[in-house]
């Protein structure tokens, strides 16, 4: 077998396939399950920051929509805090593998504190899930990427365990952003996070969720900026996520430079046992190619390495209109 060992936020792992958060990371009986199926870490499912202010009694829910609060209040009264930190001192206890803790957040407030909690309930990292919808045409951009900073700041003051950014695709300019994360001495992205999106029942005249799994075909956006994350911000670790649903796209994802992937959709669909066929995968493939680490094959088609870099920059379908009528 080939040595499949990477690194990725200082942590070593057995291989370069962690479990996404998700219901899939929300107990220790499950975690334990896909540590035995070959996952190399788990990044467990988010604590909300409603969750936390609403314990520390400084939620106020206001919405249009009476439904959305009362499901929101409800839900934050029976998924307490204590519960997730419980969380992870219990899967620390019953798994060899690196639990990292996650938080889902839209702002820089005072929820931050609770961070030093985590910290000291034992999770080996700490992902932050934060995503700040821009709704407001007042705000430039900057003011937005300006929450991101001050989290990333702020965080980093608290606490000493490694801390990774989960990041949409949405910016104007990735790069910049990531690079001012690491400068800010954030360790890890996550590129990219899939998020909930609304649909609209046409016959009940309703708002529905939009479609929650992803497919193989998702994988490209990440692809693209993977490759151009990993030659622009060589040092920060890259853990690729949306749409990996083979050991195919854990190998395409590490050739971008890559240091983990993150593996979700594909687990809900097919089931826990099927992470055994990533590893087996990444092994065979390894094997037929001569590689003996991970490290001898890490970022070696990223957009500076490829011959031609333009391929990573082409996003107009032009020879697709010229060869098809
Ligand atoms: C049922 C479900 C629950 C999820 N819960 C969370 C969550 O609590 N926190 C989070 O950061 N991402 C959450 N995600 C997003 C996944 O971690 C992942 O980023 C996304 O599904 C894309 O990866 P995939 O293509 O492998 O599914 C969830 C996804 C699904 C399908």
């Amino acid at each position: 077998m080939a040595n499949l060992q990477t690194t990725y936020l200082g942590l070593s792992l057995k291989n370069p396939i962690i479990v996404s958060s998700s219901g899939l990371t929300s107990n220790v009986e499950s975690i334990k399950k896909l540590e035995a199926n070959g996952a190399a870490a788990v990044v467990l499912k988010s604590l909300f920051e409603e969750q936390i202010l609403h314990e520390a009694g400084s939620l106020s829910v206001h919405s249009d929509y009476p439904e959305a609060e009362d499901y929101l209040k409800s839900y934050v009264t029976s998924n307490n805090v204590e519960k997730y930190l419980d969380l992870i001192t219990d899967a620390k206890k019953a798994v060899d593998i690196p639990v990292i803790a996650s938080i889902n957040c839209i702002s820089a407030s005072k929820w931050i504190d609770f961070a030093a909690r985590i910290q000291e309930a034992g999770a080996d990292a700490l992902e932050i899930n934060v995503f700040v919808l821009p709704t407001d045409s007042r705000k430039t951009a900057e003011d937005y990427e300006a929450v991101y900073y001050t989290l990333a700041e702020k965080l980093r003051k608290l606490i000493s365990i490694p801390i990774s950014f989960k990041l949409g695709d949405h910016f104007t300019n990735p790069l910049r952003i990531i690079e001012q994360l690491w400068y800010r001495n954030i360790q890890g992205v996550v590129l990219f996070n899939r998020f909930f999106a609304p649909d609209l029942d046409v016959k009940s005249m309703k708002v529905t969720s939009a479609e929650v799994f992803s497919n193989p075909g998702d994988i490209r956006d990440t692809l693209r900026w993977v490759a151009l994350a990993n030659h622009a911000v060589p040092k920060i670790d890259i853990s690729a996520s949306t749409g990996i649903h083979s050991g195919e796209a854990v190998v395409k994802m590490l050739l971008a430079g890559a240091n983990s992937t993150q593996v979700c959709s594909a687990l809900y669909k097919n089931g826990t046992a099927h992470l055994k066929a990533f590893v087996e995968y990444v092994d065979k493939w390894m094997n037929d190619k001569g590689y003996a680490s991970i490290a001898d094959f890490k970022g070696n088609m990223n957009y500076g390495k490829i011959g031609d870099p333009s391929v990573y920059e082409r996003s107009q379908f032009m020879k697709y209109y010229s060869s098809h009528d």
